[in-house]
């Protein structure tokens, strides 16, 4: 096959994929694929549904129908193979704490089949990797947040997996080590391994290639960073700085141009008709109704906007 055509051909490839615990369905029918060499990111919020959908596709948790294809094996008749041939670093670092450094990759060395000079090999070549050279003999479970992240991303490499599953890889982790560790993750992609990663960083999910919005176990959205705020937000957006939140949304109900608000953090934003409001006018109307406005902007949309908006609007096609 030609190169351009064997980069492009999907890597991972998932059909109606669902998965059912008693009479909760957590992952329900989600299908999409992804490319050789794609950063492919899954959002959404706690309960929606990804780390069942990545243990899933790991083999690790059998499906309750649908199908998926991992590295060219089936995830249900296959999910040893699956195994062998992908990297997982699970939500809740798999480390063993009480083990050293040497004796954890030592470990998932094992579990993946590595021994003897091959296994040492991959060991000093994850060590640097991580820039745990010389570290060798410290407790895992005496390394600060960002080393063990690193290792546990090592351990996940050791045996060189052409997919790569990484589960919220970044909690728990200064913002300068995760702009580290996403450099890694730049890196390891443009040498063609293929990463489906989950993270609840807005700012890191513009990294991704392509990002899959999940809710409520579902795939409402897939597309491009920039397209998915595109296409979710087709309204002016201004962020309010009030003193009080108390019976802001009350106040503003019914306001003529106003379609959706939302609380972002200790702000207010509001999605407003396009051209109905300058920062000014908006400022004024929101006075008039009794609210203090310590500051309006007009901000550009971010993924979270995007994901929120789109979730509303969802709901509001579905109460009809
Ligand atoms: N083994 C299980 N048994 C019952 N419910 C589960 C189990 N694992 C996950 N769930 C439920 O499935 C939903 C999705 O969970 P999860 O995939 O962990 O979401 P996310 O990773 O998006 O936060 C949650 O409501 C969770 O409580
Ligand atoms: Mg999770």
């Amino acid at each position: 096959m030609p190169k351009r055509l064997e980069q492009q051909a999907p890597v991972i490839e998932v059909h109606d994929l669902t998965k059912v615990f008693g009479r909760f369905t957590a992952v329900d029918h989600i299908s999409f694929s992804i490319r050789r060499g794609e950063i492919f990111g899954f959002l959404g919020p706690n309960g929606a549904g990804k780390s069942t959908t990545i243990r899933m596709l790991c083999g690790l948790l059998s499906s309750s129908s649908g199908s998926a294809n991992v590295g060219g094996f089936d995830i249900n008749r296959q999910p040893e193979q699956v195994r062998q041939s992908i990297g997982y670093m699970s939500q809740k670092f798999s480390l063993y704490k009480d083990l050293t450094v040497e004796e954890n990759i030592a470990f998932f060395g094992g579990v993946y089949g590595l021994a003897g000079k091959r296994l040492a090999e991959r060991a000093s070549a994850v060590m640097a990797m991580a820039g745990l050279s010389g570290s060798e003999s410290q407790l895992t479970g005496t390394l600060s947040g960002a080393l063990q992240q690193r290792l546990a991303l090592g351990c996940a490499i050791l045996h060189e997996p052409p997919i790569l599953f990484l589960d919220e890889p970044t909690s728990g982790v200064d913002p300068i080590s995760r702009r580290m560790f996403w450099d890694l993750i730049q890196e390891m992609a443009s040498t063609g391994v293929t990463i489906l990663i989950t993270t609840h960083f807005m700012d890191e999910a513009e990294f991704c290639g392509r990002i899959g919005f999940i809710s409520g176990g579902r795939l409402v959205a897939l597309d491009t960073p920039r397209a998915l705020k595109h296409q979710s937000v087709d309204e002016d957006l201004f962020e309010l700085t009030l003193p009080s939140f108390r019976g802001a949304l009350e106040k503003l109900s019914g306001l003529d141009g106003l379609r959706a608000s939302s609380y972002f953090g200790s702000r207010l934003h509001l999605f407003c008709r396009r051209g109905t409001f300058t920062v000014g006018s908006l400022k004024h109307t929101v006075q008039e109704r009794g609210l203090d406005v310590q500051r309006a902007e007009l901000i550009p949309v971010s993924l979270e906007d995007a994901f929120v908006r789109l979730v509303q609007k969802q709901a509001a096609e579905k109460n009809g």
